[in-house]
């Protein structure tokens, strides 16, 4: 099978996990929930299921519907992410995976309420996975990781200081904190969770977390550049964000064909730490490589 083919089958599998999971569209509450599957069910790469899938295997884990409730509490946390980071007091973008941004489509209320729920439900979702066959002192852990790079030390953290640093210069230390954090925080936790459930040592979980940070970085940065030489029909969101919103941002700093070099440097020194693993998991290499010239 080609990489193209092995890509669309996980696409399909992880869609199916987190319909699964999704709330019934029902009771006085019922146009929060469908604002909720609204953004989810947009489509998406599904990129951070997808890692903490591959990072499973890699470690050698055969339960692969035992870590259902983490791949989709996953993308659930990253779609509220889109979903808040779309609003007016944010970046303010009208389209996203395609289609309406959910604020412009159930008003920006019911967006900043679905963009909560998600979150909130994630985690409910997530500890499912408690009363299922797993060992418990792994899910413990896991459950840790998804309840922390969210948070104030990772998404949120990176979030706010994008936010306060629009129309100011900014070096590449602070730009790094806000990638490393807003973007590089879920890639980094999706790919550690996928270890840890899988049984590997602290130690390699830390070498997966250095992995997924270079993998994080990287893909902020491929982002960056798809938001000047996007085409907006395949990336399905507004190009010249950044822009608009007066971001410094690596195209910016240090121009688009450097951005690049950026993503690939920081991309093959992702694969070298996943190389040196005793087990391969080439599709995840793959995967990693294919992200450098994604166009969307
Ligand atoms: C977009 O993430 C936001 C960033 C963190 C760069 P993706 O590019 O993974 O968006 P979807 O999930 O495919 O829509
Ligand atoms: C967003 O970065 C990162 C998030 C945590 C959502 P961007 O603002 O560049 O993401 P896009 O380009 O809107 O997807
Ligand atoms: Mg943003
Ligand atoms: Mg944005
Ligand atoms: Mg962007």
């Amino acid at each position: 099978m080609d990489f193209k083919t092995e890509m669309k089958e996980r696409v399909s599998y992880i869609d199916e996990v987190i319909k699964r999971y999704l709330p019934k569209e029902e009771g006085f509450e019922k146009t929060l929930l469908s604002a909720m599957n609204y953004s989810i069910l947009a489509g998406g790469k599904r990129i951070r299921p997808m890692l903490m899938l591959e990072t499973y295997r890699l470690f050698g884990g055969e339960q692969v519907n035992e870590i259902a409730p983490f791949l989709a509490a996953m993308e659930m946390i990253h779609t509220y992410s889109l979903v808040h980071d779309d609003l007016p007091a944010m970046d303010d973008d009208d389209y996203r995976r395609g289609r309406l941004t959910t604020h412009k489509v159930y008003g920006e209320a019911m967006g900043i309420l679905a963009g909560d729920a998600l979150l909130n439900y994630s985690f409910e979702v997530a500890a499912q996975a408690f009363s299922g066959t797993m060992d418990i002192s792994r899910v413990a852990k896991a459950f840790t990781v998804l309840t922390r790079k969210p948070g104030i030390g990772g998404m949120i953290g990176g979030q706010a200081v994008d936010v306060e640093n629009c129309d100011r210069p900014m070096d590449k230390d602070k730009l790094d904190f806000i990638y490393l954090l807003k973007t590089g925080a879920l890639i980094e936790g999706s790919m550690m969770i996928g270890a840890i459930l899988a049984g590997a040592k602290d130690a390699k979980v830390e070498e997966i977390e250095e992995a997924g940070r270079k993998i994080g970085l990287a893909f902020q940065i491929q982002d960056d550049v798809l938001d000047v030489i996007g085409d907006e029909q395949v990336i399905g969101k507004p190009i010249n964000s950044d822009e608009k919103n007066h971001k410094t941002t690596y195209v910016t700093l240090f121009g688009l064909e450097e951005a690049k070099k950026k993503v690939e440097i920081l991309s093959l020194d992702a694969l070298k730490v996943l190389e040196k693993f005793p087990k391969r998991n080439k599709f995840l290499e793959e995967l990693v490589r294919y992200l450098i010239f994604r166009d969307k």
